[in-house]
Order: C-alpha cells, then structure tokens, then sequence
C-alpha cells in the first residue's frame, strides 16, 4: 500500500541538491562527479520506467523472498506486559538481512547502465554477502571492502562472500572497521572511474545515494503498512529499528512519516556506555562531512573522525545517514541508544522465548523495546524491524558468555 506524500510532507526529501535541510548534498572528489551524474541520470530514468519497476517486483518476490512476514510476537507481549509487538522479518530474506532489498535495486540499476564490475563496503558482512550473491546471480565482478577487524570477527560471512565468487580485500587502514572500508572503496571508484559501479550499503554517502536507498528499502515499511490493516484493520502505533547508517529504520519509517499517530523511534550503539565508547552519532556527535554527504558525526575537538565503537559490526559506523539527522533535527524520529550489554540480554531474549536467534543489530532495537512496551497500553501496535539474523554472531556471543564452541 504505497501511500503518496501528503502537502507540507516529510517525504518528499532530498531536494534537487540531495539535501534534507541542512545534511546530505554531494562533497566528492572532480573525478567523481561525472560518475554521480550519471548515476543521478540512470536512477531517475529508471525510478519512471514501469519495466525496472516490474523487473524488480518480480526479483524481490521470486529471488529474495518477499514479503516478509509481519509476526505477532506473543510471547514477547505476555513478557513485556504491555504494547502488542510485532517484528517485521526482514532476517527471512535471502542472505538474511533486509541489505538485499536494496543490493537487488543497485545492480539492477548498474545492469541498466552496462557496468560489469561491482565493488561494495563491508561492515558485519551482510551488506558483501547480499552484494556478492547478487553478482553472483547475474554474472557480475564483485569487490567488497572490509575492515581487517570485521573480516576476523565476521568470519562466516567473509566464508560465504568467498563462496559465491568474491574478492575480499582486508582493509588495514584506521580502525580497520567499516569506516575505512568504506574509505577505501571510494579510492577504488575514484581509480577505476570507467567500468565500476558503487554499491553502497546504507543511507550515507553522496546524493543520489541516501535517498534511492531509502526508496528500495521502503518496500519493508509500505508492506508493513498493509500487513498491519490486514492484521489490525489499522496503523501502527510505534515504530523501532536500529540504527547503523540507517537503511532498515529509513524503510520501514519513511512510509509512515507523515502519519502524525504513528511515533518513531531509531536505536543508536551506545557501545560501553555513551560517556565511554560507543557509535551514537546522534547522541554524541555533531554535524560534519564525511564520505560524501554532510550529517552527524562522532568527532574530536579538532573535527577528526573518531572511531565507533560497537559489540556489532554493522553498527560501529561513525556517522549517520543524512535524512536521519534531518529527521532528528525536527523532532519526527526520536533516537534512543541501546549499549553493548543491553543488546546481547536482548539477543538472548528474543532467542529463548520467541525462538528467533536476531541479529546483534537487530537485538540493539529489541533492547529499547524492553524499556518502551511496558510504558504502552495492551491496545498500542508497536513494529519492531528486525533487520537480520544472528547467524552470523553466534561465535562471538558464546565467547561473550564464556562458552567454547
Ligand atoms: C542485520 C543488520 N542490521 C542492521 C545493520 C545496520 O545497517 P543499517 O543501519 O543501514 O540498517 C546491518 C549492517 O551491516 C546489518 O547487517
């Protein structure tokens, strides 16, 4: 159920120079700016063209598996004691996360314009293995950035990127986290301007990124507006996802931004504790550049980028995507922060009683449900977006709880 934007609409961002209200825009390298244009050019051409729109449905529901259910979580509720909770199960997609909704738009867009070879960043790895298994798909050269960190602690996903044909390139620069990946994926593009195409994993980066991710992501937030007035007969009352640059939370909150009832919450890492370490770019950052777009950013007095830091790959990112920050600013999404300890309580949680094993990102979400669902009455419909399955953490969670595997 695609609901147009409404007059005086929060949805109708960026404007034609990629910007929602002070954040976003496009600070990228000459070299570059050619290649952003054209990419401006392709997606708005195939944004019009029924048949991209066609080709995508038909992908989406044979290939990664959608829709994806909107689950009632009854025991969770009994738990909780209070709002009526349901998750959205984006970890029931194809390569287990919702990263594929939005891989599955960009090669089809890099398809449209004849690029052969794709290179793409990493943090937890899903974002490689979704980019990787759709190269894999469609015959594609695959380049996935990673952190040399997150290829240590992610090393299943790194397994599975190599398996569906990938490079891997260990990033030892910096942190060696997603940051640097992420870095270093621009210096490939910048070096190989002709026949590459960017893949980028979240709502960051340069215009025309953060806004044609959020748009193939939305599909997580239109279907979940359906499923809720097929289940209900109504909308939802709460909304909560976590937050890395902000893919997840961006789809499932953009459809409903301009329906007053519903309120928003997005879940920042708050790491250690948000006075120590942490990766909350909105609670403990302030605005800046970086990596092609202006938003809130964790920085030092001198305006360095400092590292996050996070229990969980996909979420240790320094910044935040910049329709996120637009959001903060005017008060429509409010931003809570889960920490390190909160989160792995969750994805204990939720594994011992609905029988779901979520991600670490996902349980940061999960994290802030245990604060807020008690507060709500038994008739309040609360969506939580459970971004991707915890797979791929089991390693390190039972090195956290002392057990050897
Ligand atoms: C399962 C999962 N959820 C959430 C995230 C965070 O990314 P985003 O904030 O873009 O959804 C990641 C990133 O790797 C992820 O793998």
């Amino acid at each position: 159920m695609n609901v147009p934007p409404k007059p005086n609409s929060y949805r109708t961002g960026p404007d034609d120079r990629g910007r929602f209200g002070i954040y976003g825009g496009r600070f990228v390298a000459e070299t570059l700016m050619p290649l952003i244009l054209d990419l401006e050019k392709a997606y708005a051409e195939a944004r019009q063209d029924s048949a991209f729109a066609k080709e995508m449905t038909g992908y989406l529901t044979h290939y990664v598996g959608r829709p994806s259910p909107l689950y009632f979580a009854e025991r969770l509720t009994d738990h909780f004691g209070g709002a009526k909770i349901y998750l959205k199960r984006e970890e029931l997609n194809h390569t287990g996360s919702h990263k594929v909704n939005n891989v599955l738009g960009q090669i089809l867009l890099a398809r449209r314009m004849g690029k052969k070879r794709i290179i793409a960043e990493t943090g937890a790895g899903q974002h490689g293995v979704a980019t990787a298994t759709l190269c894999a798909r469609f015959g594609l050269e695959c380049v996935v950035y990673m952190g040399a960190v997150d290829v240590a602690r992610q090393a299943p996903n790194v397994f599975r990127m190599k398996m569906l044909g990938a490079e891997v390139v260990p990033v030892q620069s910096g942190a060696r986290t997603l940051k640097d990946a992420m870095n270093e994926a621009l210096r490939d593009w910048v070096t190989n301007v002709g026949n590459t195409f960017y893949c980028i994993g979240t709502v960051a980066g340069p215009h025309p990124y953060p806004g044609m991710v959020r748009d193939f992501q939305s599909v997580i937030g239109d279907e979940t507006r359906s499923q809720m007035h097929e289940a209900e007969g109504r909308l939802p009352d709460s909304l909560i996802a976590c937050v890395g640059g902000g893919s997840n939370a961006i789809g499932l909150f953009h459809p409903f931004l301009d329906d007053p009832t519903v309120e928003i919450y997005g879940v920042e890492a708050a790491g250690h504790g948000l006075t120590k370490l942490h990766a909350a770019s909105i609670a403990g950052g302030r605005a800046g550049v970086l990596h092609g777009n202006r938003t809130y950013l964790l920085m030092d007095d001198d305006g360095q980028i400092q590292e996050g830091h996070s229990i969980s790959a996909g979420l240790d990112y320094p910044g935040i995507g910049p329709e996120h920050s637009w959001l903060n600013d005017i008060g429509r999404v409010k931003y809570l922060s889960a920490t390190d300890d909160e989160a792995v309580a969750a994805f204990q949680l939720l594994s011992k009683i609905e029988g779901i094993i979520p991600a670490l990102e996902s349980a940061h979400a999960l994290a802030k449900v245990a604060d807020l669902a008690p507060t709500k009455p038994r008739d309040h419909l609360m969506v939580v977006n459970l971004s991707g399955r915890g797979d791929k953490d089991v390693p390190q969670v039972a090195e956290i709880l002392g057990t050897k595997l």
